[in-house]
């Protein structure tokens, strides 16, 4: 069958008919061919979604710091390639597979990388979000059901591997129906997209990991959309200090409009390290603090600029390996605690709806996030944008 191309005009009313369903899908997406190597936009096949599993129409994806990772391959030996990258999207569901009960043709996804069997005993758990089946696994490259690809080369049938067990990077693409979340119909999907990965991670580890409470002080470390996604989620809890940390100067500019109460440029600071100044500010450190940078000399500063006896750090970056934590075992006796939030412990398919409502009232504010747009053709340009530090969320149209 021919492409489907970039038809931007498709529409949920459009899915009525399916006349897709149970067929190949030719369409466009970004390959990854090795890393560092640019993407190639080219026409690949997408299979017909087997049981448990969702074929979306991807309408808009954006990048994150992850996809910027996994394409310049940290971790490299592990990877397969081609694969096609992305993790944040939002989009239309063009046909489900058999078994699939809780969504439809039409109806308008979010996929999520850190699925929700509803059944395991992580998902029974109100401890963790870790799904024992569908949790994130950044060596995962096939299908969870039967351990092959639904993406194969247009040219010569070859696989494609999958990513984060979404891979949005693709005009369609196939995901297990426990990493997809039905969101309302009148929501944004432009914005909706930001609830796939960052705006959820940053607001999440200050409501569901942290749990911070009116009055209390908070540090971020890293300013990017995972960062302040984290500032967001402090100013909603009425977090008395918000002090923000990047060594862009340019970040200030965002943290201030979203919400911190003070700026710290790291490299502005002589001889006098971060978690010391922070000290100074806060009578002995801040109540919590999160490092959204993925750096380990960061992370240390992070877990030091936190108030002894009770401070919590979060970790939401991703550190590559193989360096371990900094940190002596006898430092946690001071009563500071560490500990790392995946998906800001959202359950994905329970929470994310109602989620979805509070970004929708406007007790959540989304509109700072999305900082560039262009179409899916460019997403080369949209990938130079966050590495150059330039975006937060650079949206791509498909
Ligand atoms: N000190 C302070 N800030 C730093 C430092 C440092 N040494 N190094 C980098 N930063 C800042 C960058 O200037 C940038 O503003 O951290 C920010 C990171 O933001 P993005 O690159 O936009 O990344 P984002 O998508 O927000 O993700 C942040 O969370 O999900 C993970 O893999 C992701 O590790 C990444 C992190
Ligand atoms: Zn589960």
């Amino acid at each position: 069958m021919g492409s489907l191309g970039s038809d931007t005009t498709w529409t949920a009313a459009a899915a009525g008919d399916q006349p897709t369903a149970g067929k190949v899908i030719t369409c466009k997406a970004a390959v990854a061919y090795g890393p560092g190597q640019p993407l190639v936009v080219e026409d690949i096949r997408v299979d017909p979604p087997q049981k448990m599993e969702v074929r979306i129409r991807i309408l808009f994806t954006s990048i994150c710091h992850t996809d910027v990772s996994a394409w310049q391959g940290e971790n490299e030996a592990q990877q397969k390639y081609p694969r096609i990258l992305g993790h944040e999207a939002s989009g239309v569901v063009e046909s489900v597979g058999e078994g699939v009960a809780d969504m439809a043709a039409g109806d308008h996804v979010v996929p999520i990388f850190n699925g929700e069997c509803r059944n395991c005993a992580h998902c029974r758990s109100d401890k963790t979000n870790l799904c024992a089946v569908y949790r994130v696994d950044p060596f995962k490259s096939t299908m969870t059901g039967d351990g092959r690809c639904r993406f194969s080369a247009a040219s010569d049938g070859a696989p494609i591997y999958h990513f984060l067990n979404t891979s949005t990077f693709s005009e369609y693409t196939v995901v297990d129906a426990g990493c997809v979340v039905r969101i309302p119909a009148a929501a944004p999907l432009e914005k909706m997209t930001l609830l796939s990965c960052g705006v959820s991670t940053g607001l999440g580890a200050v409501w569901n990991t942290a749990n911070v409470a009116a009055g209390a002080t908070v540090a971020v470390f890293g300013l990017g959309a995972v960062g302040l996604a984290v500032v967001e989620g402090a100013r909603t809890r009425g977090a008395s200090r918000i002090i923000g940390v990047d060594i862009n100067p340019q970040k200030r500019i965002k943290g201030e409009a979203i919400g911190i109460t003070d700026f710290i440029n790291p490299k502005d600071l002589d001889n006098q390290a971060v978690h010391q100044k922070i000290r100074e500010m806060t009578e002995g450190g801040v109540d919590y603090s999160f490092e959204c940078a993925g750096n380990l000399d960061v992370l240390r500063e992070a877990f030091l600029s936190t108030h002894d006896g009770w401070g919590l750090a979060v970790v939401l970056g991703i550190h590559p390996t193989p360096r371990l934590l900094p940190l002596h075992p006898m430092e946690l006796f001071d009563g500071r605690r560490i500990v790392g939030s995946v998906f800001g412990d959202f359950k994905g398919k329970s929470q994310l709806p109602g989620f979805a409502k509070q970004c929708m009232n406007g007790e959540v504010k989304l509109d700072e996030f999305i900082t560039h747009e262009m179409p899916f053709s460019k997403i080369n340009e949209g990938l130079q944008l966050l590495v150059d530090g330039k975006s937060l969320r650079c949206l791509l149209h498909l």
